[in-house]
């Protein structure tokens, strides 16, 4: 495989995609070459380039795309035009409209595209689908799901892109749980919402440009209702604008038992079960994967060698981008949104899913 986009998530990704015996980078490419040749050295990658020459390196048959969200669909394309499979991070583009024509032009080209959050493969939230799945708290009900934070300005040196179209907390955030919870439900079928902006201007605390003054383009706090096609209902709080921090809450509530899900940004953490009446919490272990990122990309190259399909597809990464289009207009109209694109719902892992275990043949 090829990885373009040698930032900063790139470290997580590469200790991770070269430590799993099925995989092998072969070339790192950035628009900043001087960057892939850095991580190629520091994580052996043999070569290191630009997109262009990365992408048609005749060994890889995977482009994995840690680009910045604007630059997604172009390297994607790139890809998925020179023959490439494509793993992508978040969002899989900056609208849902040119996503959709992404995951047309694999189609067509009998190409496969993946996309992040891959947490949703993890000990944690894999451990949990596996007691719904069961029957632990009988019929899946309703869904509630809170990040709240005071704000990224607190902690990051440029935060300005954080409160611009395409991030936020809607955008930035809900991924994770909107991923989360689309595994857990199934698709959904309409949204509605409240926006809100606490300040139109916000002060950067942290670094070198401490105390400078920057606009907010977009609501900082969103309050999303989700209804799902099999009849599900989820709430979300999702909050640049909280003086509480409050990260990673996820609660589902069956007809039976409440389920207390880990951060669905995290791979592992505690799984807790509350039945009817009762007083205390049940704590499950998690079983699965803890690796990290990178997971994803490893049940992708799997799964095309086996010929069976992958569990973070591109039309997940797809209805989520859809759905959290829909909240945002919904939040602008004060109206019911509909989300139309839908998605096979993946099966789970074995809980015996060992991602260090070499199981792929080579290409023939
Ligand atoms: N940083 C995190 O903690 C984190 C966590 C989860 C997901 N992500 C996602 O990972 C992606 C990358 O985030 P990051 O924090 O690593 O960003 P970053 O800005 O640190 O790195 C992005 C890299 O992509 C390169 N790039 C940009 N456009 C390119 C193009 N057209 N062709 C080739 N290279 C290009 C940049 O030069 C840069 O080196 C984003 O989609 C982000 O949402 C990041």
């Amino acid at each position: 495989m090829a990885v373009v986009g040698c930032g900063m998530i790139s470290h997580e990704y590469l200790r991770n995609l070269t430590s799993f015996a099925d995989l092998r980078v072969l070339v790192c490419a950035d628009l900043d070459t001087g960057r892939a040749k850095a991580q190629a050295a520091r994580y052996g990658v043999p070569e290191a380039g630009d997109t262009a020459a990365a992408v048609a390196h005749p060994g890889v048959e995977l482009v994995v795309n840690l680009t910045v969200p604007a630059a997604h669909a172009a390297v994607t394309r790139q890809a998925l035009a020179a023959g490439r499979h494509v793993w992508t991070e978040k969002p899989l583009a900056t609208d849902s409209a040119a996503g959709q024509r992404l995951l047309a032009a694999a189609a067509r080209a009998g190409l496969r595209i993946g996309g992040a959050p891959d947490t949703t493969l993890g000990a944690g939230l894999q451990t949990g689908r596996r007691l719904v799945t069961a029957g632990a708290i009988g019929v899946p009900q309703t869904g509630l799901a809170l990040f709240q934070d005071p704000g990224p300005e607190r902690w990051h040196a440029d935060p300005e892109f954080l409160f611009q179209p395409g991030a936020g907390p809607l955008f930035d955030m809900a991924p994770y749980y909107l991923a989360a919870l689309a595994t857990l439900f199934g698709p959904a079928e309409q949204v509605a919402a409240i926006g809100r902006r606490a300040r139109g201007q916000r002060v950067i605390h942290r670094g070198p440009r401490a105390g400078t003054t920057f606009a907010v383009a977009v609501p900082t706090h969103v309050t999303a209702l989700v209804s799902y096609a099999r009849g599900a209902a989820a709430t979300l709080v999702l909050s640049f604008d909280s003086p509480l921090r409050r990260h990673g809450f996820l609660e589902i509530t069956g007809t039976e038992a409440t389920l207390a899900l880990p951060d669905p940004n995290r791979f592992d953490g505690e799984i807790r079960i509350r039945p009817t009446g009762s007083d205390d919490w049940i704590t499950v272990p998690a079983a699965g994967a803890t690796a990290g990122r990178g997971l994803g990309v490893l049940d992708m190259a799997r799964a095309i060698r086996a010929g069976v399909p992958h569990r973070a597809p591109g039309e997940l990464a797809g209805h989520v981008l859809e759905t959290m289009e829909a909240i945002a207009r919904s939040a602008g109209a004060g109206a019911f949104e509909p989300v139309r694109n839908t998605f096979t719902v993946p099966d789970p892992l074995a809980a015996d899913w060992d991602p260090h275990t070499r199981t792929t043949l080579e290409a023939t």
